[in-house]
């Protein structure tokens, strides 16, 4: 596999809110004729996008297997999961799905020999993390969520460490971007706040004004995504999830920066169940290993994020 030729890409779960995004960048960068998108739901979005979809549930591993095998794939990226709210919902669900869809993907690994993306997430960190974490703070989480995290963290350390599996895994921030809603999250306030704002709406955001998160515009995720992917093997030294520097903001001082664009913007605070799992991740995470090892730097901050989301929904409900 050269830099940018010979991929056969598979992506799982590529139908959310870092699926859709992530497919476009594939798609410029190796052509969308190198990829096959999945998911557990139908679609026809992808063909004025002429990438090929086909519906797929991750714990069907026998499917995934011919779906491999046929396209001859040589990378995924398995973004099939439940997110932190949703988890909490369903705890046995999220487990199964995060859980056995990870290694049903490490399993085939084995066989074909693919590299594999698995995304982490800050949620793999708990209340004893104050402040920023680094990459190495305890990993004592609160939700199911985070706990699927840390013990698909853990898979992918054993599976490169015993079986020789090429996964690599971010521990990304709360993405904030403007194509597709958020999947059940809690960073999703970070988005619906955008989204209201721009419709001349006024957002009740279910965090408390003091919240502050790690965050990301997703340029800088789904950049990091493909960085991290084309890699040397032998310069990383972390195969769970990278920590990445990121943004870090109170929901008030979103708010805030929203309305400098939008002065007329009104929003309250009625913090729901959503705002103990917020409570239990750190402020900000520390990306100096992601730098060292590969390189990343994150571009984007929260003017330039604010500007771009607003611009963009902006055009797009015109
Ligand atoms: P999302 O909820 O927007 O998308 C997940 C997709 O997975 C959905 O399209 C859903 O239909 C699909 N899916 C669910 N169950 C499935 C199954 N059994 N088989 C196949 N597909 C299934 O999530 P996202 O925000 O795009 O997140 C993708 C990955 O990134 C997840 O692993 C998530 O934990 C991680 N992550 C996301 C964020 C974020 O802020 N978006 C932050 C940290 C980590
Ligand atoms: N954005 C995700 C969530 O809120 C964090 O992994 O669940």
């Amino acid at each position: 596999m050269g830099q940018t030729g010979g991929r056969r890409i598979l992506v799982t779960g590529a139908l959310g809110q870092i699926g859709m995004e992530l497919l476009e960048a594939l798609s410029a960068r190796y052509g969308r004729d190198s990829i096959i998108a999945t998911d557990i739901r139908e679609t026809d979005k992808l063909e004025n996008l002429g990438i090929k979809f086909h519906k797929l549930d991750v714990l069907d591993k026998v499917e995934l297997e011919n779906l491999i095998k046929d396209f001859e794939v040589n990378e995924v990226y398995h973004l099939a999961a439940l997110l932190s709210a949703s988890g909490e919902k369903n705890p046995e669900l999220c487990w199964k799905i995060n859980m056995d869809g990870l290694v049903n993907i490490c399993e085939l690994s084995r066989e074909y020999k693919f590299r594999i993306f698995a995304p982490s997430s800050i949620a793999v960190f708990g209340s004893d993390v104050r402040g920023v974490a680094s990459q190495n703070s305890p990993l004592n989480p609160a939700t199911i969520y985070g706990i699927t995290k840390v013990s698909g963290e853990l898979l992918a350390e054993y599976y490169h460490a015993t079986h020789d599996v090429d996964i690599r895994g971010l521990r990304y921030p709360g993405l904030i971007s403007w194509k597709v809603m958020p999947g059940g999250g809690t960073t999703d306030y970070a988005v619906e706040i955008f989204h209201a704002a721009v419709s001349g709406e006024k957002y009740t955001c279910f965090v408390n004004e003091k919240t502050t998160l790690p965050m990301m515009y997703m340029d800088d995720a789904i950049r990091a995504t493909i960085e991290l992917m084309e890699a040397p093997s032998e310069k990383l030294t972390v195969r769970g999830g990278y920590n990445l520097d990121c943004l870090s903001f109170t929901a008030e001082e979103l708010y805030s920066a929203i309305k400098q664009s939008i002065p007329t913007f009104e929003c309250d605070f009625k913090p729901d169940h959503r705002q103990e799992y917020a409570d239990s991740w750190p402020d900000s995470t520390d990306g100096t290993k992601a730098k060292i090892d590969w390189g990343y730097r994150i571009k984007y901050d929260l003017k330039s994020m604010c500007s771009v989301m607003i611009k963009s929904l902006r055009q797009d409900v015109q």
